[in-house]
């Protein structure tokens, strides 16, 4: 009898309730404006954009945080859009060409949302403003949207900020982002970088691929991650090994001096030599659930079998994760989906071995938030360098939840997590972790509320049913331990049982003495 009313009780307090920043008023900063745009990337309504909504969305009020962002009057937001109207209306007297219609229709059916209702005042939300930018950049993207940061500048100022801001001002910026995004940072990773040298790529670009693919090695601290390194053609020319006790400028060095095989192309055996490394962890790493990250940089299609979605299989089997990129016009992008796993979040393309050196900013990124996902029971420490810096997690949920305890030995580290199938962050959280015990209750008891209720792709960022988690910094060398135990259904039980019978006897007691 008793129980049910503890149960209540607990579970008041314990609900968690989806808070979503990219639909309130006002709200600004870098997780409000990535939580905004991954969620239209992940839609599926507009084709790849090249990292460039993120990017007009510094250029435009860095993020928001500028201070003439929201002002009196103006209802732009974020991303300073003040052209509703067009992207509603396109021909004269209200007319809808057909591909206007087309995104309409497709933003009704992912997102539930009819923009033909949509109101100038709604784009101070930041999801409605870059909505609203990113319908307006399809509508003027006439010959595909520029893979460099230079034609993203000329692009900006012929169609996008016209008449406010020169040429130039949107590189400077973004200049200052890629600087950013490409900078160090601490965490636990096991990396393999595959790489295509066959005879299609010519010496020069083989040059600088490799060259961007020292710049990408330089964001992991070799303090906490592995990186190996894969040249393959017909076979695997260059191997180094993913445990190796190289320093960071004699890794780059040794990919620099990489030579060019110049043969055919047999993707999966540059793979399935990457796989071999993985194998060679030792079990105290694979036990942590340390992500495993298999990156393949190819220019085509395989000349050679076995197909490397064979390959890819066979890592997927072994938990790892595979992510491929595609340079130049050559590339077969159902062959780049297979080395992916199908995870369409982990397929990226670039036009030329130029702009590969820019866009390889997007492993980066994407490497960045590969969460680890640790055991039950476990205890992970981090030790987070910058304010700012975040790790990421993925936990299968037991049936009675979990408890998470935090402890700040040093500095300031807080954290987030969320069932909604997208990346945690102060945008985007059912609930909140602060230093000390936190229960994370089971899905079943969670409530949801949010006005956009499309249902997202679920995807390795988290499948069903897992808990997404993100610890973040807010002091400089930071350094916390998370402990992660099985909320006991047993352990529970009991302790109702005792209250239970505690209450029973007091009352017995009440009576007795009433008597
Ligand atoms: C790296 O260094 C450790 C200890 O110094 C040594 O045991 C190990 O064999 C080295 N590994 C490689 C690949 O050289
Ligand atoms: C391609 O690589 C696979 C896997 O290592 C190997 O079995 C196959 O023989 C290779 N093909 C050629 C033509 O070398
Ligand atoms: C990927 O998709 C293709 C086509 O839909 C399918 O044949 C293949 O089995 C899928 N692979 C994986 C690993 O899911
Ligand atoms: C999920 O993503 C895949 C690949 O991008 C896409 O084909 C599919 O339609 C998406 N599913 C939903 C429900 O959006």
């Amino acid at each position: 009898m008793c129980k049910p009313v503890l149960f209540f009780a607990l579970c008041a307090t314990a609900f968690g309730h989806l808070v979503d920043r990219t639909l309130e008023p006002g709200a600004h900063g870098r997780d409000v404006v990535e939580a905004v745009v991954h969620r239209i990337h992940k839609s599926g309504v507009f084709s790849d954009d090249k990292d460039y909504l993120r990017r007009v969305a510094y250029a435009e009020s860095r993020f928001g945080d500028d201070p003439a962002t929201y002002r009196e009057g103006y209802y732009g937001g974020i991303w300073q859009c003040d052209w509703l109207l067009v992207t509603q209306h396109d021909g004269p007297y209200n007319a809808i060409s057909p591909p206007l219609k087309r995104i309409h229709e497709a933003i009704k059916d992912k997102m539930g949302i009819d923009w033909l209702q949509v109101k100038e005042k709604d784009l101070m939300k930041p999801f409605y403003s870059g909505l609203a930018a990113r319908i307006h950049i399809e509508q003027t993207n006439h010959r595909g949207i520029p893979d460099d940061i230079r034609g993203q500048d000329t692009f900006w100022k012929v169609w996008y900020d016209t008449h406010r801001r020169q040429y130039g001002d949107f590189e400077k910026w973004v200049r200052h982002l890629l600087e950013e995004d490409m900078r160090t940072v601490g965490g636990k990773i096991d990396t393999m970088m595959v790489m295509d040298g066959s005879g299609s790529i010519t010496e020069i670009y083989f040059q600088l691929a490799l060259d961007s693919l020292a710049r990408l090695v330089n964001i992991f601290d070799l303090q906490e991650a592995n990186v190996g390194f894969v040249v393959y053609s017909l076979e695997v020319t260059k191997l180094i090994p993913l445990m190796n006790n190289l320093t960071m400028s004699k890794l780059q060095e040794s990919i620099r001096k990489s030579q060019w095989p110049a043969l055919g192309t047999n993707t999966s055996a540059g793979m399935f030599a990457a796989i071999d490394e993985f194998r060679k962890l030792s079990d105290a790493r694979k036990e942590m659930g340390i992500p495993r990250l298999l990156v393949v940089f190819t220019d085509g299609k395989h000349t050679e079998d076995p197909d490397p979605g064979v390959a890819a299989e066979v890592a997927a089997k072994s938990g790892i994760i595979t992510c491929a990129l595609g340079i130049g016009p050559k590339v077969d992008n159902d062959e780049l989906l297979r080395i992916a796993n199908n995870e369409s979040d982990f397929k990226f393309n670039t036009d030329s071995y130029e702009t590969l050196r820019e866009q390889i900013v997007l492993i980066a990124r994407r490497a960045k938030t590969v969460p680890q996902t640790p055991k039950m029971g476990s205890e992970t420490s981090e030790t987070l360098k910058e304010v700012g810096e975040k790790r990421y997690y993925r936990l299968g949920m037991p049936q009675n939840g979990v408890k998470i305890k935090l402890v700040n030995e040093r500095g300031e580290t807080r954290g987030y997590w969320t069932y909604a199938g997208e990346r945690p962050s102060s945008a985007l959280y059912d609930g909140v972790l602060t230093a000390g015990e936190t229960l994370i209750p089971p899905p079943s008891a969670r409530v949801s509320s949010g006005e956009v209720r499309h249902r997202r792709n679920v995807s390795l960022d988290a499948p069903n049913n897992d808990v997404m988690i993100v610890l973040e910094s807010f002091a400089t060398n930071s350094e916390v331990k998370m402990k992660i135990v099985e909320h006991g259904a047993k352990s529970a039980a009991i302790k109702a049982e005792v209250i239970c019978t505690a209450l029973i006897l007091v009352f017995a007691l009440i009576i007795v003495l009433l008597k």
